[in-house]
């Protein structure tokens, strides 16, 4: 097997710029969304030329979420730009998943495709699931040694790389029927039998990223992902890649005999977006992090800028405001509180969160003593901290990973014990949790991953051990 190095992008989200002006309407939508739509052409771009400007990496993989929902000149762009990179000598395989398509009001598929005037939104040309074949076969099924169904399979440098389309409509299950599991299967004994270590591509997660996300939303997985982690570890496949979740995570499960890695990758356009750059050496996948550069043409702020406009950022000025400039809170907070509701509930909004942002973690500590073990004496010491802060630093690692508070720290010592006590509320008034998050009861259980990373301790990188049996071959 020859040395390979590739990048894996996830959810790109792209926007045209055609499609929108500076007003109400499109303030209001990017406030409603955990991604940059305004300035996703901008950013895509950076990480593009990044990966073009890497003359030791030839290949890309897009898992997914191309553009943002399914508009039709968002394609004719995105698709515009993936020729560019193959024409710079880069190999592209790419998936298509449930943004990239939408049933122009005639299907299942709740997505619409709207551009955005200034304070209204109006239809433009959309695209359906049966054009995304034609669109896309020159991104790598066009290459594909074995297809089912939008799923294919194809050798690159002597690596087996299968992906799996799971383009669900949002409200069943995705993924690869009866029949699809059986080619998956051929495809993996192939594999086995021609030496070719495996490299699995699906665009929803396969290994849920904190019990949360799989107990709130279990059709937002990998559709039976049971069957095929079950599959994948029989035939000692070590690794997937997964999108969708927009979040940094590295996960692992394990039988007596082989481990199974999800490498969940961010959104490119997440407020702290990256890609995965993975090195392909000596029977090992070595799997990194780029991050989006300093520096981006036409965002003047740079990638500072793009961490400030949404999501964290964007709820700390909201949450600032309600205290220091009410009226500008009610301009902030479109597309969230409808303006009447924020000038009308005044009396009770403005007062709850100046009481929010002044609670201070010596305060909170005091709150859950009991079941954290902390002492008066160090809860005194925490004054000057503020709980909103914290909630906000744990926000900050939500997309980017590696959740930032050990269990040696107050923090963390701190939401367990409140969280603790909670549960233990809970169960004096007979709330029962697992009602609505499948089978979990805890406070705890549920929040601890996004406190403290519990998954493999690194959601940047790790190297993975693809085969037992390695067998070199000259370049
Ligand atoms: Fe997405
Ligand atoms: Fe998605």
């Amino acid at each position: 097997m020859k040395k390979l190095n590739f990048y894996v992008m996830a959810d790109n989200h792209y926007f045209s710029k055609k499609l929108w002006v500076e007003g109400n309407a499109i303030e209001c939508r990017s406030h409603t969304d955990q991604v940059i739509l305004k300035e996703a052409p901008e950013i895509n771009e950076a990480f593009f030329k990044v990966i073009e400007n890497d003359s030791d990496a030839d290949t890309v993989v897009l898992i997914g979420d191309l553009i943002n929902v399914g508009e039709k000149i968002c394609h004719d762009e995105f698709t515009e730009r993936l020729r560019k990179l193959q024409k710079n000598g880069k190999r592209v395989f790419v998936l298509t998943a449930t943004h990239d398509y939408n049933g122009c009001g005639e299907d299942e598929n709740t997505f619409v495709a709207v551009g955005y005037a200034e304070d209204s939104t109006y239809k433009v040309p959309c695209t359906r699931r049966a054009e995304l074949d034609e669109i896309y076969r020159p991104f790598g099924r066009d290459k594909a040694d074995s297809e089912y169904n939008m799923s294919y399979s194809v050798n690159v440098n002597g690596y087996r790389f299968i992906l799996l389309n799971d383009d669900g409509n949002g409200h069943t299950d995705c993924g690869l029927d009866d029949e699809g599991n059986k080619w998956l299967e051929n495809e993996l004994i192939k594999a086995k039998k021609n030496n070719e270590p495996v490299l699995l591509f699906a665009h929803h997660p396969v290994i849920t990223p904190y019990p949360l996300y799989e107990a709130a939303a279990p059709t937002e997985m990998y559709g039976r992902h049971h069957i095929l982690k079950e599959m994948l570890l029989k035939y000692g496949v070590r690794v997937v890649f997964t999108g969708h979740v927009h979040t940094h995570a590295i996960r692992k499960i394990s039988d007596e005999k082989n481990d199974l890695y999800d490498i969940g990758t961010s959104s490119v356009v997440s407020p702290m977006g990256k890609i995965r750059r993975i090195t392909l050496e000596n029977g090992f996948a070595d799997i990194k992090t780029v991050d989006l550069p300093e520096k981006i043409d036409g965002i003047p702020g740079g990638s500072k800028q793009v961490a400030e406009s949404c999501f964290g950022g964007y709820y700390r000025r909201l949450i600032d405001t309600a205290v220091r400039d009410y009226d500008e809170f009610v301009k902030l907070g479109c597309g969230l509180i409808p303006a009447d509701k924020a000038k009308k509930y005044r009396f009770i909004i403005k007062p709850a969160i100046k009481a929010l942002s002044s609670i201070n973690m010596s305060f909170a500590g005091r709150l859950g003593k009991k079941y954290s073990g902390l002492k008066s004496s160090e809860c005194k010491l925490h004054k000057e901290e503020k709980l909103i802060d914290v909630l906000f630093v744990i926000l900050d690692h939500f997309f980017p990973g590696d959740a930032p508070y050990t269990p040696d720290t107050y923090e963390y010592k701190v939401i367990r014990g409140a969280l603790l006590r909670g549960d233990r509320i809970m169960k004096l008034f007979r709330i029962r949790l697992s009602k609505y998050f499948n089978g979990i009861d805890s406070l705890w259980t549920l929040a601890e991953p996004l406190v403290h990373n519990t998954r493999t301790g690194c959601d940047r990188e790790i190297k993975i051990k693809l085969i037992d049996e390695v067998t070199y071959e000259k370049d």
